[in-house]
């Protein structure tokens, strides 16, 4: 029987730091999940000062947890294998990984087209993701039960302790996103139950945001002019706001903290980590986008605290933690 699922999600448009907080948490639970998305993700860890990368491997591989595939993943066969080379070769236990039957397969087909046709206008990852989805919805996609030996695939059960771990992010979300500078998955936080539990099951929601807002391909709210603002190339450089899948630059913004509200209130949000606080105490400057302004403060101190007061009087959050890069967090009310 499942005890309680938790829930990691990103509340802005991907590259929050997602993976660092599964990791961070995974040691209290049994499974750990992904439920959306594919080799598009690009999840970070850092061990023992070691840097892992995954894109389709949830990040509890780390510690030793069953990590699913779920029926709501795209994957990638030969880039699957090959992490989980790298992983066994860095000494993980990969018979730990299993796959759905029902997730789908991206085809070369599906890569071409992507890379052909949606790459340039739309700034995808290339990864043959909207091909994909398209065909699972056409009713004509390959799965997982098609092709992946046996003893790769997942037999349905989750029991205990779950932690989920999404990709992508709220405003990348298929229905909730900027469309069509989305995604093609619900990377929501509820998609988590087409992992085949009910939202009941659901105990924490925790959303994970950045100090500022980066954005790795197109979106209007990222303008080109961006690129002049030299304090936000100098947080590109210092905080290497650089895709990990595609190593593209990505986009940085001040921090809107409107969007942010808006994204905490929609998913039910109930524990927010805000990463990479440490970057901007690099930097130097302390601003964000409060009702359309930009406000300036004179220390990363009183930024926090001014967050945390207008995030709680505005949201029914529970809980929230600011972070560093690199560093590992997890709050106490969760760790139990
Ligand atoms: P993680 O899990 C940041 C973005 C792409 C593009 C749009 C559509 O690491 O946070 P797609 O290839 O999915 O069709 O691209 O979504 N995108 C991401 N941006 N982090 C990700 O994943 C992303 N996955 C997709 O840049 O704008
Ligand atoms: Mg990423």
């Amino acid at each position: 029987m499942i005890k309680f699922v938790d829930v990691i999600y990103g509340l802005s448009w991907g590259d929050e730091g997602k993976g660092k907080i599964a990791n961070a948490l995974a040691e209290k639970y049994d499974y750990v999940c992904r439920w959306n998305g594919g080799p598009n993700a690009g999840h970070t860890v850092y061990l023992n000062d070691k840097k892992y990368k995954t894109h389709m491997i949830p990040s509890g591989i780390f510690k030793g947890k069953k990590c699913i595939i779920g029926p709501g993943c795209v994957v990638n066969v030969k880039k699957f294998f090959e992490e989980i080379e790298y992983l066994k070769a860095s000494g993980f236990d990969t018979s730990l990984v299993k796959v759905s039957p029902n997730a789908h397969i991206i085809t070369e087909e599906h890569i071409q087209f992507d890379v052909n046709n949606l790459k340039k206008g739309l700034g995808t990852t290339g990864q043959g993701i909207a091909p994909c989805y398209a065909d699972k919805m056409l009713r004509k996609g390959i799965r997982a039960k098609d092709l992946f030996p046996s003893e790769y695939l997942w037999d349905g059960k989750l029991e205990g302790k779950v932690l989920c771990e999404g990709a992508q992010s709220v405003w990348l979300d298929i229905d909730h996103g900027c469309y069509p500078f989305v995604t093609s998955s619900t990377t929501m936080p509820y998609g988590a139950c087409s992992l085949g539990f009910s939202p009941q099951k659901i105990r924490r929601l925790i959303g994970v945001a950045k100090i500022y807002d980066t954005k790795s391909g197109v979106d209007p709210l990222f303008p080109e002019s961006l690129w002049d603002d030299e304090t936000l190339n100098k947080i590109i450089t210092i905080g290497e706001e650089f895709g990990s899948t595609t190593g593209r630059k990505r986009m940085v913004n001040w921090l809107n903290v409107d969007k942010l509200m808006e994204s905490i209130k929609i998913s039910g949000c109930t524990d927010l980590v805000i990463n990479k606080c440490d970057i901007l105490q690099a930097v130097g400057t302390f601003k964000l986008k409060f009702e359309n302004k930009l406000v300036e403060f004179s220390s990363l101190y009183e930024m926090q605290r001014f967050l945390d007061d207008v995030i709680r009087d505005n949201t029914d959050i529970v809980n929230i933690q600011f972070s560093g890069h690199k560093e590992n967090v997890a709050t106490p009310e969760m760790a139990q």
